[in-house]
C-alpha cells in the first residue's frame, strides 16, 4: 500500500518537468506499463489475502486510471504546444503586399470565377435572394434520388460520376443538390442561389473540364411561373455582360424540371460565327433552367399543390470565358499566374 499511496505524488512530481511527447510516454511507461511499480503491485497480489486483493486491487486501479487521465491532460497541452511553435516558426505576414511589389514580386489577385462568382451574388442578393453554401461530397439522394433521378433512370448517365469507394458517396456531378438542402431548411415564399465546384469523369477539351463551377438558382412560391423565370434570368444576364446579348430559349430535358429549358447566348467570342467555344455552331449553351418537378418539391418537405418554383443552374466557366475572351477552358485550372494575374488583384 505504502508503494502505491507515493506513486502519484512521486508522478505529478516527475510530470512538471515534462516537456516533450517522448519523454511523456517514457515516464507513462514507467509508472504503468508493464515494467512498472503497479505492475509489480498487482503481481505480488497472488500471495495476499482475499480481503487484501480486493482493497489493492481496487486502489491500484484508481491510481493507473488517475495517472491515465493526467497523461491525456498533458498530451493535449504539448500537442497543442507544438500545433503553436509550427505556426510561429511559418507564420506569414499579409500585410507585406507593398514591400513585395516594391521588390518586383507579383501581388496575388482573384481568380476570374471568383470575380464573376461574386458579381452575380451580388446581383441575385440586390433581388433579394440568399446565397447558399453545400459540401462537395454528396451522397446519391441528395445528388440523384431527391432530383427526381432514380438509380434506374437513364439520366443517371448523362452525368459521369466520380463515386467513393463505399458506392454511396460522390463528388457531386451538379450544384442541383442545394436545391434539396436548401427547401428542406426553409419554408416558401424563398430564392436563393448556390454557387460552387461540381465534379464530372469528363475528357477535356477546350470547352469541357472535369473540375468546373456553377450557379444553382431556386425561386419557390405561390404562384411561379415561367414568366418569374424569364424576368430573372434577362435582368441578369443585362447586368452581367453590361450591354445587349441575344439569347434563344429552346425546350431542355433534365429530370428535376417540368417544362425544362435550355438558355442559349449568342456566342460572344465570335459573335456567332463559329469557334472552339461554341463548337462552331454560334450559340453557347450556358443556362439550363425550368419549373421545379412536383417530386422534387416533395422532397423538400413542399406541397406541390400550394406552391410552385424555378431552378437554374448557371455554368459559371462558360460565363468567365464569354465575358473576358476566353477560348479554353483549361487556362481556368492551369495555375499560370501569367494568366491569373491578368485579372483584378486585392
Ligand atoms: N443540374 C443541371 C446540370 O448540371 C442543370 C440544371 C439546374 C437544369 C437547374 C435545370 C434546373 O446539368
Amino acid at each position: 500500500m505504502l508503494v502505491l499511496e507515493s506513486l502519484l505524488a512521486d508522478f505529478t512530481q516527475e510530470l512538471k518537468d515534462i516537456h516533450k511527447i517522448a519523454d511523456l510516454l517514457n515516464l507513462k511507461a514507467k509508472y504503468i506499463g508493464k515494467q512498472g511499480p503497479l505492475a509489480d503491485v498487482m503481481k505480488n497480489l497472488k500471495d495476499a489475502t482475499p480481503e487484501e486483493k480486493r482493497t489493492i486491487g481496487v486502489r491500484a486501479n484508481e491510481l493507473k486510471q488517475a495517472i491515465e487521465s493526467l497523461v491525456g491532460h498533458k498530451m493535449q497541452e504539448l500537442e497543442l504546444q507544438e500545433i503553436n511553435a509550427g505556426l510561429a516558426i511559418s507564420k506569414i505576414d499579409v500585410s507585406l503586399t507593398d514591400s513585395v511589389i516594391e521588390k518586383g514580386l507579383q501581388a496575388a489577385g482573384y481568380h476570374p470565377v471568383t470575380i464573376v462568382q461574386q458579381e452575380i451574388e451580388d446581383i441575385f442578393i440586390s433581388m433579394g435572394f440568399e446565397v447558399l453554401d453545400g459540401p462537395h461530397i454528396e451522397d446519391e439522394y441528395h445528388n440523384f434520388e431527391a432530383l427526381n433521378i432514380p438509380a434506374s433512370h437513364p439520366a443517371r448517365d448523362m452525368q459521369d460520376t466520380f463515386w467513393f469507394a463505399d458506392k454511396k458517396h460522390l463528388l457531386r456531378t451538379h450544384t442541383s443538390t442545394i436545391q434539396i438542402r436548401g427547401m428542406k431548411e426553409r419554408k416558401p415564399p424563398f430564392r436563393f442561389v448556390g454557387p460552387g465546384k461540381v465534379f464530372r469523369c469528363e475528357r477535356t477539351d477546350a470547352s469541357h473540364e472535369m473540375v468546373f463551377h456553377q450557379l444553382e438558382g431556386m425561386m419557390v412560391g405561390e404562384d411561379v411561373s415561367v414568366g418569374n423565370l424569364i424576368y430573372f434570368m434577362k435582368t441578369l444576364l443585362s447586368e452581367i455582360f453590361k450591354r445587349d446579348v441575344e439569347v434563344r430559349l429552346r425546350p431542355g430535358f433534365f429530370p428535376f424540371v417540368e417544362p425544362g429549358f435550355e438558355l442559349d447566348i449568342k456566342c460572344l467570342i465570335c459573335a456567332g460565327k463559329g469557334c472552339s467555344v461554341c463548337k462552331q455552331v454560334g450559340w453557347v449553351e450556358l443556362l439550363p433552367c425550368g419549373l421545379v418537378h412536383p417530386n422534387v418539391l416533395k422532397a423538400g418537405g413542399i406541397d406541390p399543390e400550394k406552391h410552385s418554383g424555378f431552378a437554374f443552374g448557371l455554368g459559371l466557366d462558360r460565363l468567365v470565358m464569354m465575358k473576358y475572351g476566353i477560348d479554353d477552358i483549361r487556362y481556368l485550372h492551369a495555375g499560370d499566374l501569367r494568366f491569373n494575374s491578368q485579372f483584378k488583384s486585392f
